[in-house]
C-alpha cells in the first residue's frame, strides 16, 4: 500500500508552492440553515477532491462535521479552502492502475469527481460496493450531446456509443458525453439504483476554476464602460456556481438521496442579455452593454462562445436548455450570478492564482478580452 500522506505533509506541500487562501466565500462557519437538524457525521470518500469542485465539497463537508478522505495521485494541490485540508485524510494512488489505498476501508459515501473512463468507475464501484453505503457520481450535462433537443430531462435517452467516424471506423475512445453516460451505468450496476446518485452539472463557475473560459466576464465587467456582449438577447445561457454543486452534493449524501439530477442554473430560463445585466451588478461601476446580435459578424470575428454563452446552433442549439426541475425539488439552490462574478474576480486577484497564469491569460492577444475594443470598433463600422 502506498503511504497515506499526512494532512500536515499535504498542507506543507501547498505552502511550499506559495498557495494559501482562507475559506472562500462560503460562510462556512455558519452554513447550517436555521431550523436545520444536525446530521449524523458521515465518513466521506472523495475520488479526487483537490482541484475545482473538490475543495468546495471538502470545506462544506468539514464545516458540517463530516470526516473527509480524498484519493488522488498527489499531483494537484488545492488552491482554495486550504485550511479545511488540515482535517482531511489524503490517500494516494491512481485510478488508472493503483487502487490499493482504497482496499479494506469503509465509508458512508463515495463521491466520484475524477471519473475519466467508464472502466475507472467500474473498478472503483466494484471495489467499494460492499464497503461504502452510496456512490455519488459527478457526471455532466455533456451526456445530452449533441444538444439538438430543447428541454431534455433526466429521462431523455442519452448516447451510449459514439457514431462511426467518416471513414466508417469506430473512434479509438469514447467521447466525453458517452464516457460519462457509460460511467453512470457502471456506478448503478455495482451499487444499484437505490444507492447511486448521479449529478450532471452544466458549466461550473467560481473560485478555483482551472479553465479561463469564464474570466472575460469578471475582468471586463469590473472595468465598466462599453461592454461587448455576444448573441441575441434571448440566447439561452446555463451555468452554476461550483459551490452550489459542491454543497448540494454533501446534502444529497446527508439525506441519502438517490437518483439522477441535472445541476443546471439559473433557477429560471435566462437569456444572455439578462445574464450580462445581472453579472454587471457585481461591480459598482457604470457599464453600457453593447449587444451584438449579428451571427455572421460574430463568426467573422471568431466569437462562437464566451461561457456561459455558446452560439445556439447545430450540436449546441440546446446546450443551455436543460431541465433543472428535478434537482431543484431535491434541494439544489443557486447563488446570485453577481456573487459568483465578484468572488471569481476576487479569487483571480488573490495569491491563489499565480502571476504566470494571470499574465498569460490577460496578455493573450487571441482572447475576446484582448480583442474586445477592436470587435466593438468593427461593429460600429459594420452597422454603418
Ligand atoms: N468544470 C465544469 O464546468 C464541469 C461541468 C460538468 C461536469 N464536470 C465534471 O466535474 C468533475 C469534477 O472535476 P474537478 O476537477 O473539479 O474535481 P476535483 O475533485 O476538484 O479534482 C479532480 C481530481 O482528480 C484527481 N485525479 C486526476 N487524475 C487522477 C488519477 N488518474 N487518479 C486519481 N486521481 C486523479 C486530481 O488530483 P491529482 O492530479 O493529484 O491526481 C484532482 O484531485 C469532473 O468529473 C468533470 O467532468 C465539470
Amino acid at each position: 500500500m502506498k503511504k497515506s500522506e499526512s494532512k500536515r505533509d499535504f498542507l506543507k506541500k501547498g505552502l511550499t508552492l506559495g498557495i494559501g487562501l482562507p475559506l472562500v466565500g462560503t460562510g462556512l462557519l455558519s452554513c447550517m440553515a436555521e431550523g436545520e437538524s444536525k446530521k449524523t457525521p458521515l465518513r466521506i470518500l472523495i475520488l479526487g477532491g483537490t482541484s475545482f469542485l473538490g475543495p468546495h465539497q471538502v470545506a462544506y463537508a468539514i464545516s458540517r462535521g463530516h470526516k473527509v478522505t480524498t484519493f488522488t495521485r498527489g499531483k494537484t494541490i488545492p488552491t482554495v479552502n486550504t485550511e479545511a485540508f488540515e482535517q482531511v485524510e489524503s490517500l494516494i494512488g491512481d485510478r488508472q492502475d493503483n487502487l490499493t489505498a482504497l482496499e479494506n476501508r469503509e465509508w458512508d459515501v463515495v463521491i466520484d469527481n475524477s471519473g475519466r473512463a467508464a472502466d475507472w468507475t467500474h473498478r472503483t464501484a466494484e471495489l467499494l460496493k460492499d464497503k461504502v453505503g452510496m456512490y455519488l457520481y459527478i457526471s455532466s450535462t455533456g451526456v445530452y450531446y449533441p444538444h439538438r433537443e430543447a428541454n431534455v430531462d433526466e429521462d431523455t435517452p442519452v448516447l451510449l456509443k459514439d457514431p462511426l467516424k467518416e471513414d466508417g471506423t469506430a473512434p479509438e475512445r469514447d467521447s466525453f458525453g458517452v464516457m460519462k453516460a457509460k460511467s453512470e451505468l457502471e456506478a448503478i450496476k455495482s451499487f444499484g439504483e437505490d444507492r447511486t446518485t448521479v449529478v450532471r452539472p452544466t458549466y461550473m463557475l467560481g473560485p478555483a476554476d482551472r479553465t479561463d473560459r469564464f474570466m472575460y466576464w469578471p475582468l471586463r465587467l469590473a472595468k465598466g464602460g462599453d461592454i461587448f456582449v455576444p448573441g441575441k438577447a434571448d440566447d439561452p445561457v446555463q451555468y452554476i456556481d461550483v459551490r452550489d454543486v459542491a454543497e448540494w452534493c454533501i446534502r444529497l449524501a446527508e439525506n441519502k438521496t438517490a437518483g439522477t439530477y441535472n445541476a443546471a442554473g439559473p433557477q429560471n430560463p435566462q437569456g444572455v442579455l439578462e445574464f450580462a445585466e445581472k453579472a454587471s451588478k457585481a461591480f459598482d461601476v457604470e457599464s453600457n452593454i453593447v449587444l451584438v446580435e449579428d451571427t455572421a459578424f460574430l463568426k467573422e470575428q471568431r466569437v462562437s462562445f464566451i461561457i456561459p454563452w455558446i452560439m445556439p446552433e447545430d450540436d449546441y442549439y440546446a446546450s443551455a436548455l436543460v431541465q433543472n426541475k428535478r434537482a431543484i425539488q431535491a434541494g439544489l439552490s443557486f447563488r446570485e450570478v453577481k456573487t459568483t462574478v465578484k468572488d471569481t474576480y476576487d479569487w483571480w486577484n488573490s495569491e491563489a492564482v499565480d502571476t504566470e497564469r494571470k499574465t498569460k491569460y490577460e496578455q493573450n492577444t487571441r482572447t475576446v478580452l484582448a480583442r474586445e475594443k477592436a470587435i466593438l470598433e468593427a461593429w460600429q463600422v459594420a452597422k454603418g
